[in-house]
């Protein structure tokens, strides 16, 4: 067996350390929990000047698109107007809303903080 040359020192010094940092890299960002978090989004839409149908349900119906239903976008929704909604989404259902045709814009807003009826 041959003894390590010089030259495989530093190989393995280098190769030490790409792995030191793949494991600091998949500690700091774990992907799927950041998608999982839940915020509350403020999503601005193109509104239908049609006339025929209400705004509220207009906009649940966009959420249902990326929820499933409109009973499942009703329960997240905190407020409705027509043209602009809010919603609690993790991070992965806002960036799919954002891709809804006729949804303009999703931008996450300061989460409300809890009031006790003042
Ligand atoms: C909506 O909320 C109600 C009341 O909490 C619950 O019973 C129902 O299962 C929810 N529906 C969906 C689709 O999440």
């Amino acid at each position: 067996m041959k003894k390590p040359t010089r030259q495989m020192v530093p190989a393995l010094a280098i190769l030490a350390l790409s792995v030191a940092g793949l494991a600091v890299a998949a500690a700091a960002a774990p992907p799927t929990r950041r998608g999982q978090e839940v915020h509350l989004f403020e999503a601005t839409v193109r509104v239908a000047d049609d006339g025929v149908e209400d705004p509220d349900e207009y906009n649940y119906r966009l959420l249902a698109t990326v929820l499933g239903s409109v009973e499942a976008a009703q329960n997240v929704t905190y407020e409705t107007y027509p043209g602009t909604f809010s919603a609690f989404l993790t991070n992965n259902q806002a960036r799919r809303l954002s891709k809804v045709p006729g949804v303009l814009e999703v931008r996450q807003r300061d989460d409300p903080v809890p009031t006790d009826g003042q």
